[in-house]
């Protein structure tokens, strides 16, 4: 069939070629988003007296029909179409006849693509924000069980100082929290609206482009037309913060795993939340958290490819333009996954407190604490360094851990030393005395529990 853009050519494209160039595959996802577009552009030529009221009424109802009849699965897309403008046009002009042909004044697929793809996107960051806002919530009830739960803090992957559980996993509400502002921000630039940007300049007719916009719920509009069309920023923008979030995720995959695994032995993944091995019977393996980890490289190439489709585009649009698309969308449809899986997986762990605290009572995680009980009582911070770390050289000969030397080969380092050493260095006190804002102390991780749920409030 003759393309509706035939004229300067008869319109019959090489079915190859034509398979090509098809974008209706996967730009029909878009399909709600261009019919509201299309109402409203409707409305506006009828406000500007381009178009009459009664044909402005009939492209809007026709258009209703269509949206209707695609939701409830009485109109499927034609994978001939182009792409899903031209699909939702020759419907329409199919449907109600030649004022189907009025839709298209005043506006080009050049700028009519780049609304969609804005308006779409926005749901997305919506979505995008309530799961991560989601798996939050899920961290911080997580974390209020497990305030006082005491584990190693590791830096270096060697065993560093005592902290909590829970003060560990409220570093990643942090990072989240911040990734779900970062969309927020992406969102407020992305919502101006191309429309009436048209091709590429701009038109003749005397629209109303701020009329459009405001119709569609954007905050404003692009201010130049060249631009408008040819902006792709928000979508490269949007890949960044969610490659950042996938960084994230990929970091607490790892210690997910980490943790399950028998050397760490710190949390068990439920049954529900983990696979099997086909050949050996004992395997009960992490692949949410391996696949999370794995689907990060893929949000990653997701952006990388976009910024190199735009890197040489001359203004303003280009067909290469096209291949924005897929890319953006698997990286919202990845992210949605990774978000909601990750949810789950840690809602249904079972905390290992027991190998925890075994693990934190070895590797001296102590030393700071013993090195700061000498400065407490007037020592300077290097020498008392150097005494804690000849103390723990003479553990690791004697076998035995810091809390098993006895005051005298205690004293036999410094006089500065007491029976009262030894309530200093329990575990409990090194914790319970990182009083300091964001340490790892009961009272600060209660506090950052109660600010971060504060804010997923206001989300
Ligand atoms: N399917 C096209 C895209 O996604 C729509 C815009 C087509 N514009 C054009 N001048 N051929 O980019």
């Amino acid at each position: 069939m003759a393309k509706m853009w035939s004229g300067r050519t008869d319109g019959v494209v090489d079915k190859l070629a034509d398979d090509f160039n098809s974008s209706i595959s996967f730009d029909c996802r878009m399909y709600r988003q261009d019919i509201t577009g299309s109402m409203a552009h409707a409305a506006m030529l009828a406000a500007k007296n381009i178009i009459t009221e009664a044909e402005a009424e009939e492209l809007i109802c026709g258009l209703e029909g269509i949206l209707g009849d695609l939701e409830s699965g009485a109109l499927t897309f034609d994978p001939e179409c182009e792409d899903i403008h031209m699909f939702v046009e020759q419907v329409l002009t199919q449907r109600i006849g030649d004022v189907g042909k009025k839709l298209h004044t005043a506006r080009s697929r050049n700028d009519q693509v780049a609304l969609d793809i804005r308006m779409y996107l926005r749901d997305e960051i919506d979505s995008i924000r309530a799961l991560a806002k989601a798996l939050i919530s899920v961290l911080c009830e997580v974390s209020e069980s497990h305030k006082a739960t005491i584990m190693p803090g590791y830096t270096h992957l060697q065993r560093a100082q005592p902290i909590t559980f829970g003060h560990h996993l409220m570093a990643y509400a942090m990072m989240l929290l911040r990734d779900a502002d970062r969309l927020a921000d992406c969102r407020r630039r992305m919502n101006l609206s191309p429309i009436g940007c048209c091709a590429l300049a701009g038109t003749t007719y005397d629209t109303d482009r701020r009329f459009e916009a405001e119709k569609l719920g954007f905050d404003g509009i692009c201010l130049n037309s060249l631009d408008g069309v040819s902006d792709r920023d928000f979508c490269a923008e949007l890949m960044s913060d969610l490659s950042i979030l996938m960084m994230h995720l990929s970091r607490f995959s790892e210690e997910v795993i980490l943790w399950s695994s028998w050397e760490f032995k710190f949390i068990e993944l439920s049954d529900t939340f983990s696979t099997g091995s086909s050949i050996m019977p004992q395997k009960k393996n992490p692949d949410m958290a391996e696949l999370v980890r794995g689907k990060t490289g893929r949000v990653y190439g997701d952006l990388m490819g976009l910024l190199t489709t735009l890197k040489g585009l001359p203004l303003a649009y280009n067909k290469d333009m096209q291949e924005d698309k897929e890319g953006v969308f698997d990286a919202c449809d990845t992210v949605k996954m990774c978000l909601e899986v990750f949810a789950g997986m840690i809602k249904t762990m079972t905390v290992r407190t027991d190998n925890m605290k075994k693990a934190a009572q070895t590797g001296f995680i102590n030393a700071t604490d013993l090195a700061d009980y000498l400065v407490k009582k007037g020592m300077p911070f290097r020498a008392a360094y150097k005494i804690s770390g000849k103390l723990v050289a003479e553990c690791i000969e004697k076998k035995c851990v810091l809390e098993e030397l006895s005051l005298e080969e205690y004293r036999a380092h410094s006089e500065l030393f007491g029976e009262d050493l030894y309530g200093e260095i329990a575990l409990e006190t090194c914790v319970g005395k990182r009083i300091s804002e964001g340490g790892t102390s009961v009272e600060s991780v209660e506090a950052q529990i109660k600010w971060v749920k504060e804010q997923i409030n206001k989300m």
